[in-house]
């Protein structure tokens, strides 16, 4: 289908048609005949403009990645399931945090859910090794019974009962990825074909001469003292007596009564003092926000709200990222972010720190035409995002205790929080 006039109808509605040529042309990739992805990209427009973005805060960089990975990571794309998508080294400050944590008290070992883990359980495992003496559990509704890798690498994961959960190229380019997802059961019957090859093939890994390989009860390999996984969501494990449930970009696929069950579920999984803390991030904890509820007398009472400051202008899409135009976390987001970017002497200044970090580092510099630009397209991920956590780190230096002065000023008790973040005190949900 040709674009219909969805992408003008965007950029007039929500930021006056300013928007550069170069954002309009990578956000145009997006497939138009899906409304899932139409309704996405318009929501999380609307929540920029809420938090007070303007044009020329959004990077080609950004419409690139809108128009190109967006509509892989929608439940659409999966027959309605959450893509157990995760990054190693994601949720490395929110492990400091557990360290520091105001509310645990010092302390070097504890009881941890993390909820929604993904699969591999990249970050369950860094949780693991940054708190050696923790009990750390991982469990989420996609972790698979069987993983099967094709020849080149690419894989599949399958449940028990036989459908595929998801798949990954060997390289993440557009290209490997449109392959991979133009027909979802032909992928999932090519990959079905290889593991047949194994035939009744019990637990373990095994590979075939030519470089195939099928993983049973993969998430085994995971397992150690102090770590295990188990299949199952919210209201599903069967877990008790935790001090610590992390559940990290899950909940903005849920609706807002989802999150409410959620809430009382946490509740009666955690010990009394325990904490949950909820939200999202994107790599090495950047894009980062959530809230952080405390058992107490049996509830869950809300404490902070905290969010990283590279969300004012951010580099990635991950802050306004939500499946539902009332997601608590994004909604309290673009509230601070708004707060902050009408404070004129603290955007003026926010501007001058990271418009300085982004030519030094060279990712997505302004431009000659006012605009930020993208990253060199063959710039290694790992690298990129490494960088773009240095600059994130710097600008929370740089401006926390002025974000701080301003939030208190628009009558927020704030502060610094023990991984660099702002923090908002909280005495009840917020609407
Ligand atoms: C984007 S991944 C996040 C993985 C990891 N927590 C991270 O932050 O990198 C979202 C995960 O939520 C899981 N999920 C979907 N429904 C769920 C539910 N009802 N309860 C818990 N997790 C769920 C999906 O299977 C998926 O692995």
């Amino acid at each position: 289908m040709p674009d219909d006039g969805f992408i003008d109808g965007i950029n007039r509605d929500f930021f006056g048609g300013g928007l550069s040529p170069a954002f309009l042309e990578g956000i145009r990739q997006f497939p138009t005949e899906r409304s899932d992805v139409r309704a996405l990209i318009e929501r999380m427009c609307d929540f920029a403009s809420q938090a007070g973005l303007r044009a020329d805060d959004l990077s080609a960089l950004q419409g690139d990645v809108l128009g190109t990975l967006m509509a892989r990571i929608l439940p659409g794309a999966w027959q309605g399931r959450v893509p157990p998508i995760t990054l190693k080294g994601r949720h490395e400050k929110l492990d400091r945090l557990l360290q520091l944590n105001r509310y645990l008290g010092e302390r070097t070992s504890g009881r941890m859910l993390d909820l929604g883990c993904g699969f591999p359980p990249e970050t369950t495992v860094d949780t693991a090794d940054a708190l050696p003496g923790w009990t750390i559990h991982g469990a989420d509704p996609s972790i698979p019974t069987a993983m099967v890798h094709d020849p080149e690498g690419s894989y599949a994961t399958f449940g028990a009962d036989g459908q595929m959960i998801y798949c990954q190229p060997f390289a993440p380019t557009v290209e490997n990825w449109n392959a991979l997802l133009a027909d979802v059961e032909a992928t999932a019957a090519r990959f079905r074909d290889i593991r047949s090859r194994f035939g009744g093939a019990g637990p373990g890994r095994h590979e075939a001469p030519d470089g195939s390989r099928l993983f049973i009860e993969p998430q085994a390999a995971y397992e150690r003292d102090g770590l295990t996984f188990s299949i199952g969501g919210i209201g599903q494990v069967d877990v008790t007596s935790m001090d610590v449930v992390r559940c990290f970009n899950v909940l903005y696929y849920f609706d807002h009564d989802f999150r409410q069950r959620a809430l009382e579920w946490f509740a009666s999984i955690l010990v009394d003092g325990g904490i949950l803390i909820v939200g999202g991030d994107w790599a090495f904890t950047t894009e980062c926000r959530y809230f952080l509820y405390r058992k107490e007398e049996g509830m869950m009472r809300p404490r902070e709200f905290t969010f990283s400051l590279d969300n004012v202008v951010p580099f990635g899409v991950v802050p306004f990222f939500a499946l539902h135009p009332r997601d608590r976390g994004t909604t309290m987001l673009a509230r601070m972010v708004r707060t902050l970017r009408d404070d004129e002497a603290f955007l003026a200044r926010y501007y001058d720190v990271a418009d300085g970090l982004r030519n030094r580092y060279g990712i997505c510099p302004r431009g000659e035409d006012g605009y930020y630009g993208t990253v060199a397209s063959d710039a290694d991920p790992g690298e990129l995002w490494g960088r773009v956590r240095d600059i994130a780190d710097t600008i929370g230096r740089e401006m926390g205790e002025e974000a701080v002065d301003v939030l208190e000023r628009s009558g927020q008790r704030a502060w610094i929080n023990e991984i660099g973040m702002v923090s908002v005190a909280l005495d009840a949900d917020p609407a």
